[in-house]
């Protein structure tokens, strides 16, 4: 599961969680029970400032941007602590795993994810919280690892049953929102349904240094092209993230290989 930025902060407030969804977002976790559960969240308005204004993801320029570099990894330290207390505090033993000590990129694509650690932790019961982060990218430098990423590599490669992507809008609509009102939600999409509806609404026109909507679905393309159930919900509203988990019918969207 990956908790989206825009849930578990306020994006346009710098570095402000939102602990109202944070602690009810813990809370249904806690009720839904699922075992074996990873918990991967984003960044928000943690990690895209500082990820911004020292253009981490256009790669190493200049010896300026490493203070930025370490302050973008601080800033998800600070937010993966909220969450993974908010856990503890609801009987989850929730352990945060910072994903720039075990991934190098190559090209901005993961290139090692070193998984030994992570897949004893699930062993034990535990419930890894990984996060968006800063990574050393053996051809830039160093880049932008974001959650969704990590969330489509993992889930091929834990083979996991289900991907909930826990976002701010109900699901992947007709088009872009913010820009056309009478965008319509679309329940159930395919694979290649997707890909022409991606081509349509091309990049988003926010300040999310790791593609919005669209970059989410790209990363999707890979789990679900391996089988894996994705499945997009807002969880800004009471009770989604629950039923997602326990596998209820939900508003939402449902994207499968066919
Ligand atoms: C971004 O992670 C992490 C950093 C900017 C360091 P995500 O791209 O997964 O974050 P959200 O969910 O879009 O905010």
């Amino acid at each position: 599961m990956k908790l989206g930025g825009s849930v578990i902060t306020i994006k346009e407030k710098p570095y402000t969680a939102n602990f109202d969804a944070i602690k009810r977002l813990a809370g249904e976790i806690q009720r839904a029970n699922v075992k074996p559960l990873v918990t991967i969240h984003g960044g928000g308005s943690y990690g895209h400032i500082a990820a911004a204004k020292y253009h981490i993801k256009e790669g190493y320029r200049d010896a300026s941007q490493i203070m930025g570099f370490s302050k973008t990894h601080q800033a998800m330290t600070t937010l993966n602590k909220l969450v993974v207390d908010a856990l503890i505090d609801h009987d989850i033993p929730a352990f945060g795993m910072p994903p720039s000590s075990f991934t190098l990129m190559k090209r901005g694509e993961i290139w090692i994810l070193g998984m030994e650690a992570l897949k004893e932790a699930i062993k034990k019961g535990l419930v890894p919280v990984l996060y968006g982060d800063v990574a050393f990218d053996l051809d830039k430098g160093f880049n932008i690892l974001s959650g969704d990423k990590i969330a489509g590599f993992l889930a091929v490669r834990l083979d996991a049953k289900r991907i909930i992507m826990a976002v701010d809008v109900d699901g992947i609509l007709t088009d872009d929102p913010k820009l056309e009102p009478c965008a319509k939600l679309i329940p159930h999409i395919t694979l290649s349904e997707l890909e022409i509806l991606q081509a349509k609404i091309g990049e988003s026109r926010n300040s999310d240094v790791t593609g919005g909507m669209p970059g989410k679905m790209s990363e999707l393309a890979g789990p679900v092209g391996c089988g894996v159930e994705a499945l997009i919900v807002n969880a800004l509203k009471p009770n989604n993230i629950y039923k997602a988990l326990r596998g209820e019918k939900i508003i939402g969207t449902k994207i499968t290989n066919k």
